[in-house]
């Protein structure tokens, strides 16, 4: 397992490589690779942005293939329904950040309140597939 303090825009590059690292010995693809680094940097960015600019980051592999946890104490998700739909529209950057995730991840899980929010993604491997 990996863990990864995001406190910096360093955190985002620290993650990345540390992933890359983590998938060197697995089946993904430099698709699935791909996938998995623009989630992780979205979703790190997202703390940095709006979830109060600091958090954790786990990665682990497992039987299922790659999973994400990210947690954070900010302020929470409003409208998290419209912004996975797709129908929401941000205010800066591509705006498309976890309905990306959820598009290029397999499983998406995020569990949010005034006091926090947890993020799970799983991308699985495709020999359990
Ligand atoms: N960790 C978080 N904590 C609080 N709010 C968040 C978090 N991540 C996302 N959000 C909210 O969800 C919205 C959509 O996020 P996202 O899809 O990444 O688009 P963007 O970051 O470009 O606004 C953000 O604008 C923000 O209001
Ligand atoms: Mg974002």
């Amino acid at each position: 397992m990996i863990a990864i303090n995001i406190n910096s825009e360093a955190s985002v590059f620290d993650a990345i490589v540390r992933v890359n690292h983590l998938l060197q010995d697995t089946s993904f693809d430099v698709t699935e690779r791909q996938s998995i680094f623009i989630s992780v940097s979205e979703i790190v960015r997202n703390v940095l942005n709006h979830g109060g600019g600091s958090g954790r980051l786990y990665c682990t592999l497992d039987h299922q293939g790659f999973r994400l946890t990210c947690i954070d104490e900010g302020p929470g998700i409003e409208n998290l329904s419209e912004i996975l739909d797709g129908n929401y529209i941000s205010g800066s950057g591509l705006g498309a950040g976890l309905a990306s995730v959820k598009r290029l991840m397999d499983e998406l899980y995020i569990t949010t309140s005034s006091e926090g929010t947890r993020i799970v993604a799983v991308k699985r491997d495709r020999r359990q597939r």
